[in-house]
C-alpha cells in the first residue's frame, strides 16, 4: 500500500531513514515517496485499462510542482479549481488538452485564461456560469468545450464538509435544470456541451454511492441520446477513500469491477479526478517532540508541527496514525496522550486521547497518510513558516520545496508612510 516501513526499528521512506532527513532538514518536514505516488496512479490506470480513461489528478490534494510533473510524465491529466492551479498545471508541463476545470466560483479572468490556454473541459456548475463562459468565448471568438456538472443527489457516506453530491450542497446542477439546458433548444453557440461530470464527495470508502450516481447519469445520458443530444465524455470525478485508521476502502480493482459495466454501457470516453487516492498515503509529516507535559488531568505530547501544517484533525476530526521514527524501548501503547502543536488554540491537535508508546522529548513522530490535503491546506497562522517538502525515490532525496524564511512571511506586506509620520 505504501513505502513507509520499519527496518531495524527505524521508519524508512523507500530506502531512506526518515530520521536522517529530519536531522538534515529540520522539522516539521513533509516526506513523500515517489514510488508510492506513481504506484497508486498506475493501480487505478490498470484497473480501468479496458476503457483507457483520462485520469486527471486533482491538484488541490497536493499541488507541489514536482508531484504534478511526476504524474504528468506518467500520462496523467490534471483537475484544477482556480487560476493558480491552472498556472501550476501549465508550469508542471501538463498539456492543456488534459486539464479539466471545476469550481462553483470561476471568475471572468480565470475563465478567460483557461480558454486562452485551451483546456479540455470547464466543469460547469450553474446556468449563470454557462452563460458567462459562452459570452467570454464569443468575445474571444472561440468554441469552448464544457461539461455539465450534475448534482446526482446521492449520499456518499462521508464527512458532511466533503459531501458534494447532495442537493443541499452548492455543487453542480440538478437533473431538471440540466434537462432544460440540453433540451430547451436554447443555443450556446460558443459552447460545445459534450460531457457530463459528477463528483459526489471525498474519502468515500464504498462503491455503492458511485454506482447509484453513475446509474442515474447513465440513464440521463441514454434519455438525451434518444432526443438526439450526443455526448462524448463522462467524468466520474474523484473521491476514492484511503486507509487512515481501520477503514477498508474499496481497492481500485474492486471499484472498477463495480462501475466498469455501467460505464461501458454509456459508450463515452471516461475521465476520472482522483486526488487523495493517488497522493494520500504517499506522504507523511515528520515532527519533533518538544515537550511531554502532564497536567492533573491529562498527558500531552507537544510537537513542533501544528494545525497550520496539517489542519485535517482540527477541521474534520480526521484520524492520522502517529508513529515514532525510531522505535525505542517498549513499544506497547499503554498511555493515553493528546498530541498537540504549539499554536495558540485548543483546536490545535493531531490526536486526542491516543494510546502511544513511551516517547521522549527530542524524539520524532511521523503523522501518517499526510500526502493529500496536508501541505496544500497549510497556512502561515501564528506566523509560522510553511514546512519543507522532500521527495524520496529509492535512495535519492530531493528538496521539492524549501522551508519558508521569516522574510517570506512579510514579503508582500507594506507599512503605509503615514505610520512613519510621513
Ligand atoms: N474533483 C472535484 C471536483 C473535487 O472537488 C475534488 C475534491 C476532487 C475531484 C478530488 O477528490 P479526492 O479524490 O481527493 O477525494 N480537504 C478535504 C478534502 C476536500 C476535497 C475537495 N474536493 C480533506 O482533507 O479530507
Amino acid at each position: 500500500m505504501h513505502e513507509f516501513k520499519y527496518i531495524n526499528n527505524h521508519l524508512y521512506c523507500e530506502q531512506v531513514k526518515i530520521e536522517d532527513l529530519v536531522k538534515r532538514f529540520g522539522t516539521p518536514l513533509y516526506v513523500y515517496s515517489y514510488h508510492t505516488l506513481i504506484g497508486h496512479f498506475l493501480k487505478l490506470r490498470d484497473a480501468f485499462k479496458s476503457v483507457n480513461p483520462l485520469i486527471c489528478y486533482s491538484v488541490k490534494a497536493n499541488s507541489n510542482l514536482a508531484i504534478l510533473k511526476a504524474l504528468v510524465d506518467k500520462g496523467a491529466g490534471l483537475d484544477i479549481v482556480s487560476g493558480g492551479e491552472l498556472f501550476r498545471a501549465i508550469k508542471a508541463g501538463c498539456p492543456a488538452e488534459k486539464i479539466v476545470y471545476a469550481s462553483v466560483g470561476k471568475t471572468d479572468k480565470e475563465i478567460e485564461e483557461a480558454i486562452k490556454k485551451g483546456i479540455l473541459f470547464f466543469n460547469v456548475e450553474s446556468t449563470q456560469e454557462l452563460e458567462l463562459i459562452n459570452k467570454i468565448a464569443c468575445r474571444l471568438a472561440r468554441k469552448v468545450r464544457v461539461a455539465i456538472r450534475i448534482n446526482p443527489d446521492v449520499e456518499p457516506k462521508t464527512h458532511h464538509y466533503i459531501t458534494t453530491g447532495k442537493l443541499t450542497n452548492k455543487f453542480g446542477i440538478d437533473f431538471e435544470t440540466a434537462r432544460i439546458i440540453f433540451l430547451s433548444g436554447r443555443e450556446f453557440p460558443h459552447l460545445d456541451i459534450s460531457c457530463i461530470h459528477i463528483h459526489i464527495g471525498s474519502q468515500i470508502t464504498e462503491s455503492s454511492p458511485y454506482v447509484a450516481a453513475i446509474k442515474k447519469v447513465v440513464s440521463f445520458i441514454a434519455e438525451l441520446r434518444k432526443r438526439e443530444v450526443r455526448l462524448k465524455y463522462l467524468n466520474i470525478g474523484g473521491g476514492l477513500g484511503i486507509v487512515y485508521d481501520k477503514e477498508t476502502p474499496q481497492t481500485a480493482d474492486e471499484f472498477s469491477k463495480k462501475v466498469l459495466p455501467i460505464l461501458k454501457n454509456s459508450g463515452l470516453k471516461i475521465i476520472m479526478e482522483p486526488g487523495r487516492f493517488i497522493a494520500g498515503n504517499s506522504g507523511i509529516l515528520a515532527t519533533k517532540i518538544l515537550y511531554v507535559k502532564k497536567t492533573p488531568l491529562k498527558k500531552f505530547i507537544i510537537v513542533d508541527g501544528g494545525m497550520n501544517d496539517l489542519v485535517r484533525p482540527s477541521l474534520y476530526g480526521a484520524y492520522h496514525d502517529l508513529l515514532p521514527l525510531h522505535k525505542t524501548g517498549i513499544h506497547l501503547r499503554h498511555t493515553k496522550y493528546d498530541i498537540v502543536g504549539p499554536i495558540c488554540e485548543s483546536g490545535d491537535f493531531f490526536a486526542k486521547d491516543r494510546y502511544m508508546p513511551h516517547v521522549k522529548e527530542g524524539e520524532f513522530l511521523a503523522v501518517m497518510s499526510a500526502g493529500a490535503y496536508g501541505f496544500s491546506m497549510s497556512s502561515n497562522y501564528n506566523s509560522r513558516r510553511r514546512a519543507q517538502e522532500v521527495l524520496v525515490a529509492k535512495d535519492r532525496i530531493f528538496v521539492i520545496r524549501k522551508r519558508e524564511s521569516y522574510a517570506d512571511l512579510v514579503r508582500n506586506e507594506k507599512i503605509p508612510p503615514f505610520l512613519f509620520g510621513l
